[in-house]
């Protein structure tokens, strides 16, 4: 019995070391050390802040003091929440002491069920030329969620409030499912249009964005880009890839990584595992079925449920913070609501 056990053991690990270790095809050489492309406690407190964009409580979020708020993300200064209410989107940005950066999360819309939101994306198609980029396309709305709301000039002024107090340090731009698709337009656009550096991008089952050309733009800004997707979830799957039309379809950008179980009987391990440069990985995500939207609500067992989905309603002491508020009803919630106008 034992040395069954053992043999099993030896040949768990075996195979761990061969799904680890960079992958069959890819030679080893290709790619700089593991550690260097992707940093498994780094992207655990990502998780936590992309996690805490769901507090319905707007005070307990602004105030740090949510359930979610806290562990890995302790000390968090939060600048700037910008509430979309016409859209129902939201974003925040604030200060990370911890990892010595500003963190920007978005969060996308909430205004169906989880289910409706992924039946649409089913349908999906390319519609949008990508300013600037000659071929690359995107979907429309996860761009103009980003790019055609109050969160965009929000999200600016408030990573420059940011810098403003603690210096040129790194921006680490977050987000789970849609909100991972605007982080992704976010984290462009600070590097094509605001010239920034040093803009660092992780996100959390996000759908595909842009067709193939799109990604690769992408991959020549953010190099060090990663998508982390869970086990099975449905959402990294969609909008579909059509391997019949490679031109013509959705394709993420690089790099994946894919978080499953792996193991016999009650020898399982989770593994991250590190895919190819291609953003299309045929032995991560893709080699499963996505058809699970249980796996698309916890990522590295931090649960990205919303609190309240289907409403978009604000929970707020208005009294105790300082906040602004347009002609839409969209809100600006900021320590330093003066230093708007100063820019
Ligand atoms: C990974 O991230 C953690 C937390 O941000 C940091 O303390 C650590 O130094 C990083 N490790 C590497 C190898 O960069
Ligand atoms: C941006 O919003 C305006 C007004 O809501 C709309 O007319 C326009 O088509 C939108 N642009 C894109 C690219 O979606």
């Amino acid at each position: 019995m034992e040395r069954r056990g053992l043999l099993l053991k030896a040949a768990l690990l075996a195979c761990l070391l061969v799904v680890c270790s960079g992958r069959g095809s890819v030679p080893m050489v290709k790619d700089p050390p593991s550690d260097t492309i992707y940093n498994s406690t780094l992207a655990k407190t990502l998780a936590e802040y992309a996690s805490a964009i769901f507090t319905a409580d707007l005070t307990q979020l602004f105030t740090w003091t949510c359930d979610r708020c806290g562990d890995l993300t302790k000390g968090f200064d939060m600048m700037e929440i910008i509430v979309d209410v016409e859209n129902c989107l939201q974003a925040y940005v604030g200060f990370a002491s911890d990892v010595n950066a500003v963190i920007v999360v978005f969060r996308g819309t909430q205004e169906n069920s989880i289910q409706n939101w992924i039946a649409d994306l089913l349908w999906k198609q390319l519609d949008l030329d990508y300013p600037g980029m000659p071929e690359a396309m995107v979907h429309r709305g996860f761009y103009s969620a980003y790019h055609n709301t109050t969160l965009r000039d929000g999200v600016v002024s408030g990573i420059q409030k940011t810098r403003k107090l603690h210096g040129d340090v790194p921006i680490m731009i977050t987000g789970h499912s849609m909100g991972g698709a605007m982080a992704s337009f976010c984290a462009l656009d600070l590097v094509v249009n605001y010239g920034l550096d040093d803009v660092k991008l992780m996100t959390f089952g996000q759908p595909r964005t842009g067709n193939e050309a799109f990604a690769s733009y992408f991959k020549r800004y953010l190099p060090h880009a990663i998508r982390v997707t869970n086990a099975n979830d449905i959402v990294p799957h969609l909008p579909p890839y059509f391997t019949l039309f490679p031109q013509k379809t959705y394709h993420h950008f690089p790099r994946e990584v894919w978080v499953h179980d792996v193991g016999l009987g009650s020898l399982v391990y989770t593994v991250e595992q590190i895919c190819d440069d291609s953003g299309e990985d045929p032995a991560c995500s893709r080699s499963v079925s996505g058809n699970s939207i249980q796996d698309h609500i916890t990522y590295l067992g931090v649960s990205m449920h919303a609190e309240a989905w289907s409403s978009c309603r604000i929970v707020m002491e208005y009294t105790e913070l300082q906040y602004k508020m347009d002609l839409y009803g969209n809100v600006v919630l900021s320590k330093q609501p003066d230093l708007h106008s100063v820019q």
